[in-house]
């Protein structure tokens, strides 16, 4: 019944070629079958991503995140027991433009700038969550969930 939270952030490895369609629709269906959920937000080369679920799948599925040559600077903000899901209608929601949905960065942060390495882990949480939330009233973003 253990349910954990992970957050962490990392940068687009330059070198590499990054298919972020074809991640996300791997991802969604791996998360799927392990009852992985979470958000995604990439921008300016840099990845936030929250996952959650069991123990034993959410470090699964980050070790072999954590190793994947398609981004590099992974740095853990956090991991905890969580009362319960936040993202649990997102196999992995995604999100790259912001648009109308700036307005959440500024809440989060003292320049209006995306920089998830020096975000705190729970603010990372709360600003997943409000993105997720603003997207599903209607802007870019995806959820296959
Ligand atoms: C930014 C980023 C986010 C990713 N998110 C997920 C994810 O949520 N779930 C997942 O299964 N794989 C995710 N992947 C892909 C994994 O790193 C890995 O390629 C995939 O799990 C296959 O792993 P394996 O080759 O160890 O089987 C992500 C990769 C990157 C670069």
């Amino acid at each position: 019944m253990t349910i954990v939270q992970l957050v962490y952030a990392s940068n687009r490895r330059a070198e590499s070629a990054l298919d972020l369609e074809k991640l996300l629709v791997g991802s969604r269906a791996r998360n799927m079958k392990a009852h992985v959920t979470g958000y995604l937000c990439f921008r300016n080369d840099s990845f936030l991503q929250v996952l959650e679920g069991g123990p034993a799948a959410v470090s699964s599925v980050y070790a072999s995140i954590a190793t994947d040559p398609r981004h590099c600077n992974v740095v853990l903000l956090g991991y905890e027991r969580a009362i319960r899901r936040r993202f649990s209608t997102w196999s992995m929601g995604y999100v790259a433009e912001f648009g109308e949905l700036q307005g959440i960065l500024l809440s989060y942060s003292a320049q209006n700038e995306f920089a998830p390495h020096e975000m705190d882990y729970r603010s990372a949480i709360e600003f997943l969550s409000d993105l997720a939330t603003g997207a599903r009233r209607g802007t870019s973003t995806t959820d296959t969930a």
